[in-house]
């Protein structure tokens, strides 16, 4: 199966994709955290894409375009896989239709993860990662016994550096600027589905299956 989930920043499309991934194995391919670790190791491509993503710009299209061909071309993307983030405006879109020929493959779903505003706001004010764990928490949402079980382990609440309220608005303005004609694009297609993300994780996961076993 091949998915892209398409969602606002905040609308969750991390937690869903990794439990996806988990759940059925589906490898997830996240541009934003192939972006970070190319930032955090420092390569020159990381050097180019780190002052856009702290202004909560989009990063070039050659750049993330590159980044895709080369993660496609992995064996254990050969099949199935899950696009998180991207495509992000109209031209990766059309990009990834020629990529997706040039491998004779074709989407099975573009899934949109529908949540309000305030939500959205709030999720990413409230986004942490356990600096032991990788695990993904929210101050606002995670319970106390999983905030605690980071901190007594000796881990930290790491927020990330685009996290903070201006660089927020900012990415949603993108969003509704670049991303949303993506909406109309694969309705065009017949391949989109909506889900209500506004729920709890476990909630939307089972709305998610839903979708993609019907
Ligand atoms: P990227 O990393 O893709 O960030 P994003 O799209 O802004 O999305 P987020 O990761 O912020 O949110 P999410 O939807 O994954 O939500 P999450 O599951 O984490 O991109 C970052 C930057 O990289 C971009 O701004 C851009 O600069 C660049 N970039 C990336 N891709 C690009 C591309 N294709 N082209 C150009 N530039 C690109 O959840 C958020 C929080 O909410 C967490 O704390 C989580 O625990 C919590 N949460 C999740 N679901 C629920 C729920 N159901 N209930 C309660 N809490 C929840």
């Amino acid at each position: 199966m091949r998915i892209v989930l398409l969602g606002a920043p905040g609308s969750g499309k991390g937690t869903q994709a990794f439990k996806l991934q988990t759940d059925m194995g589906l490898p997830q391919i996240s541009t934003g955290e192939l972006l970070r670790e190319a930032v955090a190791a420092g390569t020159e491509l990381g050097l180019r894409a780190d002052a856009h993503m702290k202004n909560g710009e989009l990063v070039s299209d050659d750049i993330v375009l590159g980044i895709i061909k080369d993660r496609l071309a992995a064996s254990d993307t050969a099949k199935d896989y899950l696009l998180d983030g991207f495509p992000r405006n109209l031209g990766q879109a059309e990009s990834l239709d020629q990529v997706l020929i040039d491998l004779d493959q074709s989407l099975d779903a573009a899934i949109l993860m529908d949540v309000d505003f305030e939500i959205l706001i709030k999720r990413l004010t409230g986004r942490r990662t356990c600096s032991k764990t990788g695990k993904l928490l929210n101050i606002y949402f995670s319970t106390k016994a999983e905030l605690e079980e980071c901190l007594t382990n000796g881990g930290e609440l790491l927020q990330r550096a685009d996290d903070n309220e201006d660089t927020i608005r900012n990415r949603l303005r993108v969003y509704k600027r670049e991303t949303e004609p993506l909406i109309e694009f694969y309705a065009d297609r017949g391949i989109l589905r909506v889900i209500d993300a506004n729920g709890i994780a476990d909630e939307v996961y089972a709305s998610l299956k839903k979708v993609l076993v019907s």
